[in-house]
């Protein structure tokens, strides 16, 4: 049996014994570690781990790689992007600059059907080769499983050829992929002004047709102020689940316009933005299966304010943070940035953000059984950092590279 053993670790990070799906308040600030630790690989999964002082004798096969006193960590679960896209929009940036907020850049055509446009212009196989340099690239800042959203096709068509290329990176790249569905992202240039045709062709069309090919685990509506309303979040909601996707809903980014409260009573998996939550949507979070998932590189990006995530953990919930990587509120998917400025800006601390990015964000893509943690049995993704003074280092130092190797499948997939 193939078994990989890494030696010399100086810290072993997001240690698990007690297997919980997701961290709820209190437990948030537990982040379990190891001292002076090694960790076991066979067949791509944790096997054991412990103090190094307890290291069993192995045989001779073993393939023994030395931490060389640096940590290791459960790589990053960021459970919401739109890396799957056709490029920049540094102009809009430059708009924003001078004055614009996100939504009038949106009303002006601009924002995603911008974004539209230009995918619609794009063979799959660009859009593929495009998409794969991202996936790459968040790979080599630490990202393990990712969730990639359809939702810049706008037509039944370009929606299944995002969704398709999301298909093609699940089965490409080493990382652990899960696809949404996101055709209720705005209503597409051909049915302006008609928004309830619009959903009728999610509903009616574009789902049904996501469906047969199998393409989308996850379905997910821009329930917001000048988007969609929770009456036709609901209405895409139900059509998801009777063809199994469960929601994981855009909510509460621009206003307070029910999101929350639509995708508790649909049974989303998560609710994602929540920059503008009330203490109403707090309680109602209470008892339910839905992940709070914070994205502070949006805040931070579009200049707004930051979801109230101390007030969510003092209350008792559970939180996950995700990058939100797109090329309109957040153009990266840096999730040690994010991990910043969850400390930062949303005053976690820096045991409450890694909880947050690593075994809540795989509880947000329904892979926390498998992923997000040091446990046996779970896959062995991680990456070994150099030497570090401390976990409280990573967001601390908010530019400074801390990864060495990253592992995926316990598979060495690149040393930096
Ligand atoms: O999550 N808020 C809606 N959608 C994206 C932005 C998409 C875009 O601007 O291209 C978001 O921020
Ligand atoms: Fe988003």
């Amino acid at each position: 049996m193939a078994q990989t053993l890494i030696e010399n670790i100086a810290l072993l990070g997001g240690v698990d014994r007690k297997k919980l799906l997701r961290l709820q308040g209190e437990e948030m600030a537990r982040f379990e570690t190891i001292k002076n630790a090694y960790l076991l690989i066979e067949e791509g999964r944790i096997a054991d781990f412990g103090s190094m002082t307890d290291l069993p004798p192995l045989n001779d096969t073993v393939c023994r790689i030395d931490a060389q006193g640096g940590m290791v960590l459960p790589s990053f679960c960021d459970s919401h992007t739109h890396l799957v896209n056709a490029g920049s929009r540094e102009q809009e940036f430059v708009d924003k600059i001078n004055g614009l907020s996100y939504a009038e850049i949106a009303k002006r055509g601009g924002g995603i059907l911008n974004s539209a446009d230009r995918l619609h212009e794009m063979t799959e196989d660009e859009l593929y080769q495009l998409s794969m340099r991202r996936v790459d690239e968040v790979m080599l800042k630490g990202t393990g499983c990712l969730e990639i959203k359809s939702g810049y096709g706008l037509n039944t068509e370009d929606e299944l050829k995002m969704l398709r290329v999301i298909r093609r990176i699940k089965e490409t790249s080493p990382l652990k992929v899960v696809a949404t569905f996101l055709g209720a992202h705005a209503v597409g240039r051909a049915y302006a002004g008609r928004q309830s045709a619009y959903v009728d062709l999610v509903v009616n069309e574009m789902i049904p047709a996501v469906a047969s090919e199998g393409l989308a685990d996850f379905i997910d509506v821009f329930c917001d102020e000048g988007f969609f309303t929770p009456q036709e979040t609901a209405q895409i909601l139900k059509a998801g689940a009777k063809h199994g996707m469960r929601g994981k809903i855009h909510g509460q980014e621009l206003a307070p316009s029910g999101g929350v409260e639509v995708a508790v009573q649909h049974g989303a998996l998560s609710v994602d933005h929540l920059e503008s939550m009330t203490s109403e949507d707090i309680r109602l979070l209470h008892g339910s299966q839905t992940m709070p998932t914070a994205l502070p590189g949006t805040s931070f990006f579009l200049n707004m304010p930051f979801a109230p995530a101390r007030q969510m953990i003092a209350s008792g919930l559970g939180l996950a943070i995700a990058s939100d990587y797109n090329p309109g509120s957040t153009p990266s998917g840096d999730m040690k940035f994010v991990l910043s400025l969850a400390c930062i800006k949303m005053r976690l601390q820096p045991s409450e953000a890694l909880n947050a990015a690593t075994i809540n964000g795989a509880y947000a893509m329904g892979l926390s059984r498998d992923y997000g943690s040091m446990a046996v049995g779970k896959v062995a993704n991680f990456f070994i950092t150099h030497p570090l003074p401390s976990l409280s280092f990573i967001p601390y130092a908010y530019t400074t590279p801390i990864i060495r190797a990253v592992f995926l499948n316990g598979v060495l997939q690149a040393s930096v």
